[in-house]
């Protein structure tokens, strides 16, 4: 038993639900980016789990790169101010970019990337997120690709914190309210 799990209330998908369902999701982005030569750029610290479980469940040549922006802090509610942290080192001109994300809650994070990334002219910018709260958007932002769609419980493990802990947990649980609040 994970002495981690102690902290949760509910375990809302495990290892093998995550695993099937990534499979899935590599197998149809190799369908539809093939000969484009994606690249993948994934959202630091969160994704990091998930780029590395996708990209080796595609079977087409692609590129990977890094972000990291802050929108939140140590709290569990979006600012909505987003910092770039770390900028891409890849010339995004003409390529087909697949922005890799652990969540999409308010949306306000990503709909800023997007944006961000969009102005390198890239041949397409796409979406492709683990999780999404489909309640919990705040803004217009067009999710091209999801894993799974949640409530607007408070999600942790599988590369998603709460105050940078429990990212090494290999499932993905509900974080006990008394937790965090
Ligand atoms: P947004 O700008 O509100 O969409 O925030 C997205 C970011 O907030 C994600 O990349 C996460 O870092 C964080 N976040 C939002 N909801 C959760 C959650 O349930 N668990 C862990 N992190 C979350
Ligand atoms: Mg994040």
């Amino acid at each position: 038993m994970n002495e981690m799990n102690q902290d949760l209330c509910a375990v809302l998908l495990d290892e093998l639900t995550i695993k099937t369902r990534i499979a899935e999701l590599g197998a149809q982005l190799s369908e539809e980016y093939k000969d484009k030569y994606p690249i993948l750029v994934c959202i630091l610290k969160g994704a990091s789990l998930f780029l590395s479980d996708l990209m080796r469940a595609m079977t087409i040549p692609l590129e990977i790169d890094f972000m990291s922006i802050s929108s939140y802090g140590t709290g569990t509610k979006s600012t909505g101010v987003v910092q770039i942290r770390k900028d891409i080192d890849a010339d995004l001109h003409g390529r087909h970019v697949i922005v890799v994300e652990d969540i999409v809650d308010s949306g306000l994070s990503l709909s800023y990337v997007t944006n961000y990334l969009s102005k390198h002219h890239a041949a397409s910018v796409k979406i492709c997120t683990l999780l999404n709260k489909p309640a919990a958007h705040k803004t217009a932002i067009k999710v091209d690709y999801v894993g799974f769609d949640i409530g607007n419980e408070f999600a942790v493990g599988y590369g998603l914190d709460f105050a940078e802990k429990y990212r090494n947990l290999p499932y993905i649980g509900i974080l006990k309210e008394e937790v965090y609040l």
